[in-house]
């Protein structure tokens, strides 16, 4: 694949504000298993300008959008949020190590869907206005929720929809809903319910380590024609860390979802089979897969690329990993530019 950036700069609103707009042509080393996976960065109907974004998580205001929205990230994604308004779980529930690994226990505060109603239609033009599709994070604990949470997306006109199938820190929740085929089954059908089939959806699912289940939830998602991409992945479950007294990090059971370095390996690995996988069943050009887990820099996002992905996101990295962690919106252009680097010199 060749990926061309054109770079050209304008002033907005007296601001200097730097544009890119990525052009993809394929070459022979980014054909995977006999099929091309990379043809363009669409995903749906939805063309990005650059194959990277914020993952779940690093987006809930309005003041992370408006940091967002200045970097060269090709999407915003917002959430998770989830129909009922949830304060989180208490004490400490994120820790970032030196290391470049992470443990969150959030537990998916957000301000619930009656709070979003007014508000997400204004944030969708907002991300719009900057050249930026907004996808929308959802979760939730049984097919009902999907269904509400669905209707705001489609009542707010969000380019497509992330369904949260893997989140390991909702205590309250009986288990990932991505490890039960029944589950995911009516949480996609309430998804389509809910948003009247007209929104792209992307699954996100947990780090899978047995490869036959892998496969079946694979080619389980990819047999409803409104899944526009796969998202792998998200936190691997049930984590802990303590520190030099022995003291758990994470408040609480000290049970969290780990991120970061500790993920990068075993996810290009999941991310290669799922591309192997949809290739198999004649899905990879349509489904495109995204990659999340450990990007640091533009090397790890090539890996990605090499790996099948065609896009990817990042949530640690793009933290402080001091307290109280919060967003550094330049780390999207910094790995943009590395990627775009390796890019055009391969
Ligand atoms: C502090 C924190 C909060 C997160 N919150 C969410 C969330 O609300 N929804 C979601 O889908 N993923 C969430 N994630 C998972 C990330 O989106 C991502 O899948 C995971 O962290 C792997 O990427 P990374 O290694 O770049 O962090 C969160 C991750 C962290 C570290």
């Amino acid at each position: 694949m060749l990926l061309f950036r054109a770079y050209y700069s304008k002033y907005i609103a007296g601001k200097q504000s730097r544009c890119y707009i990525w052009i993809i042509l394929i070459r022979k080393e980014e054909i995977f298993f006999g099929e091309s996976s990379v043809q363009s960065l669409k995903l749906g109907d939805v063309v990005l300008h650059s194959p990277l974004w914020n993952a779940g998580g690093t987006c809930k205001s309005k003041k992370d959008i408006d940091l967002l929205v200045k970097t060269r990230v090709g999407a915003i994604e917002y959430g998770s949020i989830t129909a009922e308004p949830r304060d989180g779980n208490p004490g400490t529930v994120i820790h970032v190590n030196d290391d470049g690994n992470s443990l969150n226990s959030i537990g998916l505060k957000n301000e619930g869907v009656a709070y979003y109603m007014e508000r997400l239609p204004w944030l969708v033009e907002i991300a719009r206005g900057y050249g930026k599709p907004f996808f929308l994070n959802i979760a939730g604990s049984n097919p009902s929720d999907f269904i509400v949470l669905a209707s705001l997306a489609l009542a707010a006109k969000v380019d497509a929809m992330v369904v949260n199938l893997s989140c390991p820190n909702a205590h309250d929740a009986n288990a990932l809903l991505c490890f039960q085929l029944d589950t995911v089954g009516m949480v996609l059908n309430a998804v389509r319910r809910g948003s009247e089939n007209k929104i792209p959806l992307i699954p996100k699912i947990s780090p899978i380590t047995d490869p036959s289940y892998r496969a079946t939830l694979v080619r389980f998602l990819a047999s409803f024609p409104e899944v526009a991409a796969i998202a792998s992945c998200n936190t691997f479950p049930g984590c802990w860390d303590c520190d030099d007294e022995g003291k758990s990090y994470i408040s609480g059971t000290g049970y969290a979802g780990g991120a970061g370095d500790q993920l990068f390996q075993f996810n290009l690995g999941q991310v290669r089979s799922i591309c192997h996988l949809l290739n198999q069943e004649g899905r990879g050009r349509d489904i495109p897969v995204i990659g999340i887990g450990g990007v640091t820099d533009g090397r790890r996002a090539h890996q990605y690329i090499r790996a099948g992905a065609r896009f990817v996101a990042m949530h640690t990295a793009a933290r402080n990993p001091q307290p109280p962690y919060q967003l550094l919106p330049d780390a999207f252009d910094r790995v943009s530019d590395e990627l775009s680097a390796i890019i055009l010199t391969n």
